[in-house]
């Protein structure tokens, strides 16, 4: 079969590498993919919102499945123009992935549905909003209600982090249109995970769990970043815990969605604040986590291509999920002023290097090819991910490989998983 994955980041590097194993898979696309995807599948120039020229890639090429890496092309409803077209896609419509493109929409429905998460309310007003802030006191969250890059939460330690974060929001409008609304919410305390399944509407099929590492800097500091890092176990994520995750807040968002008529089919991924026995909702997302899904894919046994057909064909009853018993660390390596603004094209050296490793893989994400060289081209770089018996020894091997790595201005995180081995 041929496939194309939308997207070019770590996660589509992922997603490629893991359909790249399937005995399914005759050939890859990804558009626009990025250098390193390009070695395993064949990378085209189209922007992941440009639905019409992704139809017509499938259409000339013949490809049989579309899989969707990033938010914003499911939010933009790039599953209903497929669909449309008669094309199978891995992905929620439009309507269902306000799950994640709304933080009003998933904020008022999970309270529709009791599904545990920090208490809120909505403003359209920036008085309002000042005056209800300076009501609660700090510490407090303020959340634009639309899409931005990850970067539209400001979790202020202090009232004039407060009030300076919601004046970037609502009076300058630095995420544009996605600050015309904004959720301001009680600051839970806890200790974070992901949790991602695949659904077909009906069967629920978990995947590994997994831990992201938001903040830029060691020991959770600094601003918040698309993640800096990830381990899959995620030790929090007990047994017991496990199943309060899917009887009080996965199925009961699946089942709620479909009890308004809304189908949801494709990957649900709920950003949770686990405090002893209470778990809550941080955010959803409508795709897998980035970087999360690095480590995870490193450790699924399945086939991927054939999950992403049994949800396409409403089948996924019929698979059973297998996972290898070790464990797995992505360490994302940034440029120079990521989460902020940052340069690109500096040179990458010590990757060929690393192909010779064993049980150590580097995705892509934001790198582009010079001439034969790899250059930056993008915040996130690369992420170095490690499998190995446990998470000390994935940790200890994803560290050494990095450090044949360079680029100019390159920064991580020392402490990935260091949370997993407390
Ligand atoms: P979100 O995009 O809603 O997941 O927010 C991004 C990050 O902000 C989360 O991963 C948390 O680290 C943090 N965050 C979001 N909501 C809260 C909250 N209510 N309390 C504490 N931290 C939060
Ligand atoms: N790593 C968090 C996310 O993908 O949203």
């Amino acid at each position: 079969m041929k496939v194309l994955v939308v997207g070019g980041g770590g996660r589509e590097h992922a997603i490629v590498w893991k359909l790249s194993q399937s005995r399914l898979v005759d050939k890859i696309y990804c558009a626009p993919g990025n250098a390193g995807i390009s070695e395993i599948a064949e990378c085209v120039s189209i922007s992941v919102n440009d639905f019409d020229a992704l139809i017509d890639l499938v259409k000339h090429e013949w490809i049989d499945i579309t899989i969707v890496g990033p938010e914003e092309p499911l939010a933009n409803g790039i599953v209903d123009a497929f669909e449309k077209e008669g094309r199978k896609i891995i992905g929620p419509a439009k309507i269902a992935a306000q799950i994640e493109s709304s933080k009003v929409f998933a904020k008022e429905f999970m309270r529709r549905h009791r599904i545990p998460t920090a208490e809120y309310k909505v403003f359209t007003s920036y008085s309002h909003a000042e005056e209800y802030i300076r009501m609660k006191g700090a510490p407090i969250v303020i959340k634009a209600d639309g899409l931005a890059a990850g970067k539209g939460v400001i979790v202020a330690d202090t009232l004039d982090q407060a009030f300076e974060g919601l004046k970037l929001i609502m009076k300058e409008r630095v995420f544009g249109d996605a600050g015309s609304r904004v959720v301001i919410e009680e600051c839970l305390i806890g200790e974070e995970a992901s949790y991602m399944v695949f659904t077909d509407g009906e069967t629920i099929l978990p995947l590994a769990s997994s831990q992201d590492h938001k903040r830029v800097f060691d020991n959770d500091t600094g601003p918040n970043t698309g993640g800096m890092g990830a381990y899959s176990p995620a030790p929090i994520v007990t047994k017991q815990r496990e199943s309060q995750i899917l009887e009080k807040i996965i199925k009961p968002t699946i089942y709620g969605l479909k009890a308004e008529k809304i189908k949801y089919k494709g990957v649900l991924y709920a950003g949770l604040m686990i405090k002893d026995e209470n778990i809550y909702v941080l955010e959803f997302n409508c795709r897998l986590g980035d970087p999360e899904t690095q480590p995870v894919m490193m450790r699924m046994t399945n086939d991927l291509l054939e999950i992403c057909l049994a949800v396409s064909n409403e089948k996924l009853s019929t698979i059973k999920p297998q996972w290898q018993d070790n464990a797995s660390v992505c360490v994302v390596l940034a440029s120079a002023g990521y989460p902020g603004s940052y340069e690109k094209g500096k040179l990458i050296k010590g990757l060929e290097e690393i192909k010779k490793l064993d049980n150590v893989y580097v995705f892509h994400a934001g790198t582009a090819f010079l001439g034969t060289d790899y250059v930056t081209n993008g915040g996130r770089v690369l992420g170095v991910t490690a499998l190995a018996k446990e998470i000390k020894s994935a940790k200890e091997l994803a560290y050494k490989a990095i450090e044949k790595i360079h680029f100019e201005g390159m920064h991580y995180r020392r402490d990935i998983a260091d949370k997993a081995l407390r």
